[in-house]
């Protein structure tokens, strides 16, 4: 069988809750098992979308609660894909709250997923790979890896040699720069945006 590449875009989903009483702790914060049963169901959506095959959780990492999510507020949870191997896929999950009183967003949390592809009987099948298109979508893929790599050896399943580490520090380079460079245009840009509206900053 043929499985063609497919784009993130592709497969992308946003989903989009309030959050009531009954999601949330003494507090009235949502609570975190809930919220990562609905990334989850966002990242079994995607993984879903990539192949076309049923897609069970086989492990979730890099888990942030950043900032906690009130009652009332909307959760606005984005997943996409970053990279397939032979049969698991990556999936990048974000989310952000928001007032939608205030009409103010704020992160709330992020964190990766793997999705294996597995047939009737469960047993893992292959996926399609991932073609990235954007900058973004790119190093995403690249540092995909050297995520797999870190789960796996935590996982017990696989050891790191020097030749992994050495990838490492190269795809961290690579990384550490392409930010540096894009966050220089970003301030390049606001800076012209600025003088050419006539606006600056006072020292006065
Ligand atoms: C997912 C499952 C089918 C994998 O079975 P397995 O016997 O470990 O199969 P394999 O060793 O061939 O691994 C399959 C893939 O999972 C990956 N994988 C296995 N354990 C992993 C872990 N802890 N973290 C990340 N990836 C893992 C392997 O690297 C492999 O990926 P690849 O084919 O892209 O290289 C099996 O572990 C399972 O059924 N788990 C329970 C899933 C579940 O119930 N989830 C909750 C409800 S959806």
């Amino acid at each position: 069988m043929t499985l063609s590449p497919r784009r993130p875009a592709e497969s992308a989903v946003t989903m989009t809750y309030i959050v009531f009483p009954d999601d949330t702790n003494p507090l009235g914060f949502l609570r975190g098992g809930q919220l990562l049963h609905w990334m989850d169901l966002a990242a079994a959506l995607v993984a879903t979308r990539h192949c076309g095959r049923a897609c069970v959780t086989v492990s979730v990492d890099n888990v942030s609660f950043c900032r906690p999510i009130n009652v009332g507020d909307v959760v606005i949870i984005r997943a996409r894909i970053t990279r397939a191997f032979t049969t698991s896929m990556e999936v990048y999950v974000h989310v952000q709250g928001e007032n939608p009183i205030q009409g103010k967003q704020y992160q709330a949390t992020e964190a990766f997923y793997t999705m294996v592809a597995v047939d009737s009987a469960g047993k893992p099948i292959p996926v399609p790979p991932v073609q990235p298109e954007t900058p973004e979508e790119q190093a995403m893929y690249e540092s995909a890896r050297i995520r797999r790599l870190f789960r796996l050896f935590l996982a017990g399943r696989t050891r790191i040699d020097a030749q992994d580490l050495e990838e490492l520090l190269n795809t961290l380079r690579r990384t550490t720069s392409e930010i540096q460079r894009r966050a220089q245009t970003q301030h390049q840009s606001q800076a012209q945006t600025h003088s050419s509206t006539g606006t600056h900053s006072s020292s006065r």
